[in-house]
């Protein structure tokens, strides 16, 4: 049965990748992509999804959403991937046209249109998901699945010490969409620190494929690649929207899950946006969460050098 992907993401260097993955295994099923303001301003990341559109030669509607968080000030993360997200080496990103219409109304469209089998792939922060499902609370019953790069599941986190940025970015969106009874699937930054992350050497071999799409989802790292040498420690880059795609398109990604319930903390401080992950029963919400404990990193990179093939 012809898959039908939904993606929502905040389209920078990583989230750019996925959607290089996206167009490449799900041509047929690719429903729409829906932007979110985070990683970089709302028309930032528009211009971005629109640039790899037309790099993958697709027609897949793009529509702009939510241009901040639900009640907390947009803060970005150009610090991680450049001002334009796309790590400032001058791709020719800009002056696209979206599709007409908001993301919220596309996502409950396609959920409305493809009820019970729309998959959801959210790669940004949640602020999109959270409208739709107030608008219209019935699309948790029919998206079939939603899979979601957010969150951690070791309390190892990228924006504090224990939080992780998507989720931090729009907490009060995120305790949304873990407390409905949308069934998902969480990717944490802990799956991308421990199976996606590509040191200069393995890098320079994704590039070396030679295409366009190879030395563009290398070379928009850049700056993320400074920012985990600085930061995070990381020798090199990860993909965490990348291998959050991998999980969507192909269940051989998880190696090993957990079923859980999850609460977001939405305090000021440095426990701002930590996902508690309750796979027991302290806390009284349904297990709703499928957690990635474990993932195939070479399944994960053979999806993704077959994306970048082409
Ligand atoms: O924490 C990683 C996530 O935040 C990724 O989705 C990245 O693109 C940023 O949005
Ligand atoms: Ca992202």
């Amino acid at each position: 049965m012809t898959r039908r992907i939904f993606v929502d993401t905040d389209t920078a260097s990583d989230d750019a990748v996925a959607l290089l993955m996206a167009f490449e295994h799900c041509t047929a099923s690719l429903v729409g992509i829906g932007v979110v303001a985070g990683n970089v301003p709302l028309e930032q990341a528009v211009q971005n999804a629109l640039f790899v559109r037309e790099l993958c030669h697709s027609q897949t509607p793009v529509y702009a959403g939510a241009a901040r968080p639900l009640v907390r000030p947009l803060e970005t993360a150009q610090n991680v991937h450049g001002q334009d997200g796309m790590g400032d080496i001058g791709l020719p990103i800009g002056g696209r046209i979206p599709n007409e219409g908001h993301a919220v109304h596309a996502l409950i469209d396609a959920a409305e249109q493809y009820a019970g089998a729309l998959e959801l792939v959210t790669l940004g922060p949640l602020t999109n998901i959270a409208l739709a499902l107030s608008l219209s609370p019935g699309i948790a019953e029919q998206i079939k699945r939603c899979v979601i790069m957010g969150g951690t599941s070791d309390s190892h986190g990228n924006i504090t010490p224990v939080s992780e940025f998507n989720i931090w970015a729009d907490p009060e969106s995120a305790e949304i969409v873990f407390s409905s009874d949308l069934n998902k699937v969480m990717v944490g930054w802990d799956i991308s620190r421990k199976y996606a992350v590509f040191s200069d050497a393995e890098a320079a071999q994704l590039r070396a494929i030679g295409t366009e799409k190879a030395q563009m989802a290398v070379d928009s790292q850049t700056v993320v690649r400074q920012f985990c040498a600085k930061e995070t420690g990381i020798d090199g880059f990860d993909l965490p929207d990348p291998i959050a795609m991998a999980v969507a398109l192909s269940d051989e990604t998880i190696v090993h899950s957990t079923v859980a319930s999850v609460t977001v903390d939405l305090e000021n401080g440095p426990t701002r946006g930590m996902t508690i992950i309750d796979d027991r029963n302290y806390i009284d919400r349904k297990k709703t969460t499928t957690i990635v404990l474990k993932a195939d990193r070479q399944h994960f990179v053979q999806l993704l050098k077959s994306a970048l093939e082409k």
